[in-house]
């Protein structure tokens, strides 16, 4: 086979062979395919798009390119889930213990991330102890024990998408939908579960802008998944404004535990909720969506899931304390009274990763306690001179570095707006 040819058949908008593209995956991995074919590729499909069987073939190939974690040996159905990324997400922290307490199992490998805020396990780092980088085994007898775990990304999953994703990044070939899918999902399968629910963000402070572009990137994700025996299913959730009022390692984890105990805030609530209940519901085909709702939220009131969550993290030798440390509080107060139109979660992002919060390169160390309280969303009241946000800095100058961008990102209006969506879809495929 001679790649050039490859990629001449995919500029001119042909279907590749499930051989071909074996061959294009694994020749690229293991360098036999230079950069400039691949980059020369990449472009033909961004411009080309791919079937869903190249697509599927794609997604097998890449998540076959590295260890594949084998989960067999936990009782129990195992699921997993996976945000395509905003600010103020702290979901896992709040999801993955409820799955837990509701019998499933959850062995959840989640990113140390670049980006505005930390990852996952950077947030979870803010507990004093806490282990992110567990062996297999540790993992498996954790998952065992305690019914999850929630660690760091090992380094031998999905090779070939590592090399084509940095690849990607610097020839303008990122956004593409069946780029971006294989690419996620390749991880996902790699992972084990039997069940993924994706949150896919849309909005300001997301990597997907655009609402139809999202629906687009769910749909064929849970058509890969479903097409490869990994049962998926989306929720397409708004990302114009932060979730909850935190952003920042510390301030996110304080209002994961406050929402595990029935009083965190309601869009970070409903959320979860409905994430849950697409990983549930096809446990329970006779049951109608409020009794799932009632049933998932009544776990939370219980406060079950706020005490796996604890179990969990002292398994992995962390140790929540009473209160977090937090930096220098200030405060930014509204200019003038009205209504929140706006609060741009792209805009807070860049102040939180400014006081510290996020990283810029893989190498950068991340600062637990900065970050920012929103006191106002979307819709709220407020009077001149009110405190809009609390910015926790390490000084004054940080502090005043980032205040025009906390300021920019709060727009007050004289009326509120007509409606605000948090959930704009729910893609739960049924059993046939
Ligand atoms: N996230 C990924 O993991 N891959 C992409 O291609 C884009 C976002």
């Amino acid at each position: 086979m001679k790649f050039s040819d490859l990629i001449i058949k995919k500029r001119d908008g042909q279907e590749l062979t499930a051989d071909e593209i074996k061959y294009m995956v694994q020749g690229y991995t293991n360098g036999v395919i230079p950069d400039y074919q691949m980059a020369a590729m990449a472009m033909a499909i961004y411009f080309q798009g791919m079937t869903n069987s190249e697509t599927v073939e794609l997604t097998n190939t890449m998540a076959q390119s590295g260890k594949i974690l084998k989960l067999d040996s936990i009782k129990g159905v195992k699921v997993d889930k996976h945000s395509t990324g905003g600010v103020g997400d702290k979901v896992t922290l709040v999801l993955i213990p409820l799955m837990a307490v509701m019998g499933y199992r959850v062995a959840k490998m989640s990113g140390r991330g670049l980006g505005h805020t930390g990852g996952t396990i950077d947030k979870l780092e803010s507990i004093p102890g806490y282990r992110g980088e567990l062996s297999f085994k540790e993992l498996l007898a954790q998952v065992e024990k305690v019914g999850a775990a929630i660690v760091a990304q090992t380094e031998d999953l999905t090779p070939a998408d590592k090399k084509l994703y940095s690849l990607r990044d610097t020839t303008g070939t990122v956004e593409s939908i069946p780029l971006i899918a294989s690419s996620i999902m390749s991880k996902k399968i790699a992972a084990g579960a039997e069940r993924l629910v994706l949150d896919v963000k849309v909005g300001r402070g997301a990597f997907m802008k655009e609402l139809e572009m999202a629906k687009n990137l769910a749909r064929t994700m849970v058509q890969i998944g479903n097409g490869t025996g990994l049962k998926t299913s989306a929720i397409l959730s708004n990302m114009d404004e932060p979730l909850g009022h935190t952003v920042g390692n510390s301030l996110e984890v304080q209002e994961a535990i406050d929402t595990l105990k029935g009083q965190g805030p309601l869009d970070l609530r409903e959320l979860v909720i409905e994430l849950a209940i697409a990983l549930i519901a096809c446990d329970y085909p006779k049951h109608s969506r409020e009794h799932l709702q009632k049933k998932v939220a009544a776990i939370i009131d219980s406060g079950q899931a706020l005490g796996k969550f604890q179990e969990i993290v002292n398994a992995q030798g962390g140790k929540i304390p009473d209160n977090f440390q937090l930096a220098i509080p200030y405060s930014v107060v509204a200019q003038n009274e009205g209504f929140v139109q706006e609060v741009d979660a792209l805009k807070i992002g860049k102040a939180v990763m400014h006081l510290g919060a996020g990283r810029r390169k893989i190498e950068d160390n991340i600062l637990h306690d900065v970050g920012i309280y929103l006191h106002k969303k979307t819709n709220d009241p407020v009077e001149k001179d009110e405190p809009l946000a609390t910015i926790y800095a390490r000084n004054k100058k940080d502090f005043a570095d980032v205040r025009f961008l906390v300021d920019k990102a709060y727009r007050i209006s004289s009326e509120p707006l007509a409606s605000k969506t948090l959930i704009y879809e729910s893609i739960i495929p049924r059993d046939e």
